[in-house]
This record gives C-alpha cells, sequence and structure tokens, in this order.
C-alpha cells in the first residue's frame, strides 16, 4: 500500500501541461472493437483505468500495442469472445461500455456489472431501455448482463435522466446497426462530442453530438482511423483549483478553454484570476478568497466531478459558501475527512453547507473515491503542516503522474510504501 505525504504552504508556480481525458479515453478504447481495421489512439493518459480497459481488449483477443507513452496501436480483427468477467469489470465503472460495442459489433455481449467509485446508487435502467429500443434483450445472472439480438436495428431512445453512460452506450450499439437511431434528452460532455468525432473519423455516421439529440445512421464497414483524445477537462480544472487554493501562479497548457468555462466562471467570482488563451489557462490566486453558491449540472452546468475540489476551495474562502450535488445522491463522503483538516461544513443530503476557514491543518486522510482524493491533494497543498493522504490507488485511477507534475509545480508531495504494522507482525 502506498500513500502520498504532503507539506503544505507552498506557492505553487510554473506549466503543467494536461493530458488526454480518462472519461473520453474509456468510451474510445471500446468503440474501436467496432471498427474492421486497426485504429491508432493518441493522447491515451496513461492512468489505471486505461490499464483495465486495455486488460479487457487483450482478453477479448485484440492485438494492443502501445508506440509511445500515450498511443495505442489496437488491432480487433482477432477478437473470438464477447464475455467481460468480473475479475478485470470490479476496479473500472466504465467496462460496461463493453456492453454496447460488443452488441454493435456481434449482437451478444455478456459483461460483468462494474465496480468503480461509490458515489450512490448507479442504476444502468436507462442503458438497458436504449438497448431493448435497438432490438436487444437483456438478462442478468450472477452480476452479469447478457445482451442478445439477432438483428439489431435503429430506434428512438428518449431518456428519463441526463445520463453519460447511456448515451455513450447507445451511440456505440448503433453505429451499425440497420437504419437510424434517435436518442433524445442526451448527454452534452464533451466526451460525448470525441467519442462522436472518433467514430465519424473511421465512417460513422453520427449528427447532434453536444446537443441534446443525436441522430446516428448505422454503417455497414467501419474503417481504421488515427484519433487524438480531447486534453482532460477535469484535470485541468484540478490543476486551476489547485493554484487559487496555494496562491500560486500556474500556466496549465494543452487545454481547451471552452470546456472550461464553468469552472473558469465559478474561480473568477470566488475571487481568482483566470486568463485564457488558445490553449491555455493561467490561474493566479490572489490571496482572497469569498463565498459562492455551485449547484452541479450536467455539461454546460458546473461538473459535478469538480464538486469536491471546488468544495475544499471554499473551506478557505471568507463567508457561508452553499454546494449542492445535482447529480449524484452520496458525493459529500471526502467531508468529514476535511472536517478533520479543521473544515467547517454541514451536510443535510445533497447539500453541503461551507463556513470558510482562515487556514486547513495537515493530518492523516483518506482519499474514499477519485476526485474526493483529489479533494484531499488539494486541501494538503494548502494546509499548514503536514496531509498524509491513504487510498491513493483511487486518485491513480484517474490523474496521469500527479505528484510529478506537482512537484514541478514547486509543491513538497512524495509517494511513500505503508509498511506492514509492526506490532501485528509479533503477533502473527
Ligand atoms: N442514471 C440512472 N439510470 C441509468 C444511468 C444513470 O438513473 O441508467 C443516473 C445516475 O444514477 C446519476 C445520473 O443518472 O444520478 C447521471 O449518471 P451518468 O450515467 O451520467 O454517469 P456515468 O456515465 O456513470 C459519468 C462519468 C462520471 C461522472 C458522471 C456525471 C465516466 C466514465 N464517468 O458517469 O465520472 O460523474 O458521468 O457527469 O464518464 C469521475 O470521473 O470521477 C466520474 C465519476
Amino acid at each position: 500500500m502506498e500513500k502520498y505525504v504532503i507539506e503544505g504552504g507552498h506557492r505553487l508556480q510554473g506549466e503543467v501541461v494536461i493530458s488526454g481525458a480518462k472519461n473520453a479515453a474509456v468510451a474510445i478504447l471500446p468503440a474501436v472493437i467496432l471498427s474492421d481495421e486497426p485504429c491508432t489512439i493518441e493522447n491515451v493518459p496513461n492512468i489505471s483505468d486505461i490499464d483495465c480497459a486495455i486488460k479487457i481488449l487483450l482478453r477479448l483477443g485484440a492485438e494492443v500495442r502501445m508506440i509511445n507513452r500515450s498511443t495505442l496501436y489496437i488491432d480487433p480483427r482477432k477478437i473470438h469472445s464477447h464475455t467481460v468477467e468480473y475479475d478485470l469489470t470490479k476496479n473500472m465503472r466504465a467496462s460496461y461500455y463493453f456492453l454496447g460495442s460488443l452488441l454493435g459489433k456481434v449482437g451478444r455481449a455478456d459483461v460483468s456489472l462494474p465496480g468503480g467509485c461509490d458515489l450512490g446508487s448507479r442504476p444502468i435502467d436507462q442503458h438497458l431501455k436504449g438497448f431493448a429500443s435497438l432490438g436487444a434483450t437483456d438478462t442478468m445472472e450472477g452480476g452479469m448482463v447478457h445482451l442478445t439480438t439477432d438483428h439489431l436495428t435503429g430506434g428512438r431512445v428518449y431518456f428519463d435522466v441526463v445520463t453519460v453512460g447511456a448515451t455513450v452506450n447507445i451511440m456505440l450499439a448503433a453505429c451499425k446497426a440497420d437504419g437510424m437511431t434517435i436518442i433524445e434528452n442526451a448527454a452534452k460532455e464533451p466526451h460525448i462530442v470525441d467519442l462522436a468525432n472518433f467514430l465519424n473519423s473511421m465512417g460513422a455516421d453520427i449528427m447532434g453530438a453536444g446537443t441534446d439529440v443525436i441522430k446516428i445512421r448505422g454503417v455497414q464497414y467501419l474503417h481504421g482511423t488515427q484519433y487524438s483524445i480531447i486534453p482532460d477537462q477535469i484535470e485541468a480544472g484540478t490543476f486551476m483549483v489547485i493554484a487559487a487554493a496555494t496562491e500560486g501562479d500556474v500556466l496549465i497548457r494543452g487545454v481547451i478553454p471552452k470546456h472550461l468555462e464553468s469552472i473558469t466562471v465559478k474561480l473568477q467570482k470566488i475571487g481568482v484570476s483566470v486568463e485564457e488563451y488558445d490553449d491555455s489557462v493561467r490561474v493566479r490566486g490572489t490571496g482572497h478568497l469569498q463565498k459562492t453558491s455551485i449547484k452541479t449540472m450536467p455539461h454546460p452546468g458546473f461538473p459535478t466531478d469538480m464538486q469536491p475540489q471546488i468544495s475544499t476551495l471554499l473551506t478557505m474562502a471568507e463567508g457561508t459558501s452553499i454546494v449542492t450535488e445535482g447529480i449524484w445522491d452520496n458525493r459529500f463522503k471526502y467531508v468529514d475527512e476535511l472536517r478533520r483538516m479543521g473544515a467547517d461544513i454541514s451536510v443535510d443530503g445533497k447539500v453541503a453547507v461551507i463556513q470558510g476557514v482562515d487556514r486547513l491543518k495537515g493530518a492523516p486522510v483518506k482519499a474514499s473515491d477519485l476526485r474526493a482524493g483529489a479533494a484531499m491533494i488539494i486541501a494538503g497543498l494548502a494546509a499548514e503542516g503536514i496531509t498524509e493522504i491513504e487510498n491513493i490507488h483511487y486518485i491513480e485511477r484517474g490523474y496521469e503522474d500527479i505528484e510529478k507534475k506537482l512537484r514541478a509545480l514547486g509543491a513538497n508531495i512524495k509517494k511513500v510504501g505503508i509498511p506492514e504494522d509492526g506490532l501485528l507482525k509479533q503477533v502473527r
């Protein structure tokens, strides 16, 4: 087991380059299955969720080669299986994208229901409703979803909630279905648009991605492509908050500023300086943070995946801030850890009331999920004294080389192994 040890209180300064988007990459890798030729995918983030996706592709029979640190060559032509077992899915929520891609490719998919972050109830009813509209039937046995169809046909799907996962899954299944699929109330996140661009670059016929109606005309053949994944909106947003929390001055490079707008607007309201350039943003902490109110919403609203990070910043802002979680039932677990660092937060259901304090104080804490882990890093960098963060495997699911990137900005952070308890060893 490893943990991060952070000595807080250093102003972070310099430049950081953002990696490829996790949530686009975890959709694009399963999408390669649909191709009839090999593909080369660039700007793939080096994170453990991608390791999981690669393992699944290999087990299904694909050839996967690393051309360099961020480029993958994937040849799906020798795929011989439509089954993804629990040992491969339990650590990666997005493994359920193999349902849509395998169904679209061979008309069958057996995929064990995934694990991933515990943010509250994570049903897949909208995915199954969408697959049914395309002519698939589903059964569930031993935690595994089985999908079958004799003939996948285009259909009309209206989602009862805006869902990223179901939008991706139906896009994947519909690409090669017979006829036109229309998805209404679709998710509009940047990674939905990136997936559509990727599929279209292979010859798919998808229109409207980025709006709430997506139309997909099925095609018979998808050719190989070379495609570069968009930069990670949430990694960029996390570094923006880190700059603000440490009163730093950081140029965050290789981003699409339009994707960061909702984060930029809130940071400016809090009193942080954000300057936008073509493919970078410069964020400077001004030393005086002010309260604000935030509600997380589907894109283009404020992203839920930035909620723990911005809430952590607000623990150090003057006045009382209100943060409402609009997507997940249970995304305030990290609050107990922040309280141990001196934060003043009360939570009632999906609403947190944050009373700003002057300074957080270092403490041993645990990451309870990926973004909660990012929040602990922000708190540790801003706090007085030493913070030790356990369960960092959650953080490594989604942030490439985070401690190296932080060290290059002047942070005092290191990864250390946790030795087995000496006392327990004597007893055993
Ligand atoms: N929902 C349903 N039924 C469904 C599917 C979703 O009721 O069939 C509900 C969920 O319970 C939730 C809401 O709809 O309340 C939105 O869920 P969504 O399907 O959009 O979430 P997801 O696809 O499982 C992705 C990201 C999450 C991010 C959410 C919301 C990926 C791999 N994951 O999850 O990212 O929080 O969208 O934007 O793209 C993260 O990166 O830390 C992360 C958790």
